[in-house]
């Protein structure tokens, strides 16, 4: 069965290049950007682990760690971060989930058989500190992902949380924020201290 959002994330026990992890315990508190490659030395992903590599701050600022999956061993990730550090400019610190015999890769539903049988797809879990699963995106094997979208939808997410609000169309921090319609405009003028516009009943804009 698919996992959807609202789903606790499965619990797993698993090697990593920063030894053994307990999925839920590595997530603690945090928050988690879980994120599938379908190989080691592939140039697509060599390029999104630098990425991920060099937005270490910003990830940490949002109090989120990443987690990287390969269907490949340790012995041969912790090589191909070599590669990684060298080409992409960085020192690669976050783990990366040695699944070479695809365990984890299944268990998530990585592996989509009409892409590859073998390798995991490009597949995004963002994980909540209650390790419910908040997010999901799943691209093809040839296209890197956006990592100003990721970084942005954190920020949607823990806002929301924090607010009680969502977030419009290409959202991002600062911006006006939406009333949920579940909130009566007195419920709203309660809460919102601030004010709102009403475009429409169901359409009101505040700032947070
Ligand atoms: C890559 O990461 O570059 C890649 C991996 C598998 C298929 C296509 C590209």
């Amino acid at each position: 069965m698919s996992l959807r959002i609202g789903d606790t994330a499965p619990n797993f026990q698993i090697e990593t290049t920063k030894g053994k992890i307990d999925f839920h315990e590595f997530i603690g508190n945090s928050w988690c950007f879980f994120f599938s490659h379908p190989a080691d030395f592939t140039p697509v992903c060599t390029t999104e682990m630098g990425r991920t590599a060099q937005l270490a701050k910003e990830f940490e600022a949002k109090n989120t760690k990443p987690l990287g999956l390969s269907t490949d061993s340790v012995e041969e990730h912790n090589k191909w971060i070599l590669d990684v550090n060298e080409t992409q400019k960085t020192t690669l610190e976050f783990p990366i989930v040695a699944d070479p015999d695809h365990k984890i890769a299944e268990l998530y539903e990585m592996i989509h058989p009409g892409e590859s049988s073998t390798a995991a797809v490009r597949s995004v879990f963002i994980i909540d500190p209650d390790k419910k699963i908040r997010l999901t995106m799943t691209y093809p094997m040839s296209c890197g992902r956006n990592f100003d979208e990721i970084l942005r939808v954190l920020d949607a997410l823990q806002t929301a949380d924090e607010q009680g609000i969502a977030t419009p169309a290409d959202w991002r921090k600062g911006d006006r924020v939406i009333i949920p319609p579940s909130l009566s405009n007195e419920e709203a003028e309660k809460k919102f201290t601030q004010g709102f516009e009403e475009v429409k009943p169901y359409l009101r804009y505040t700032q947070v």
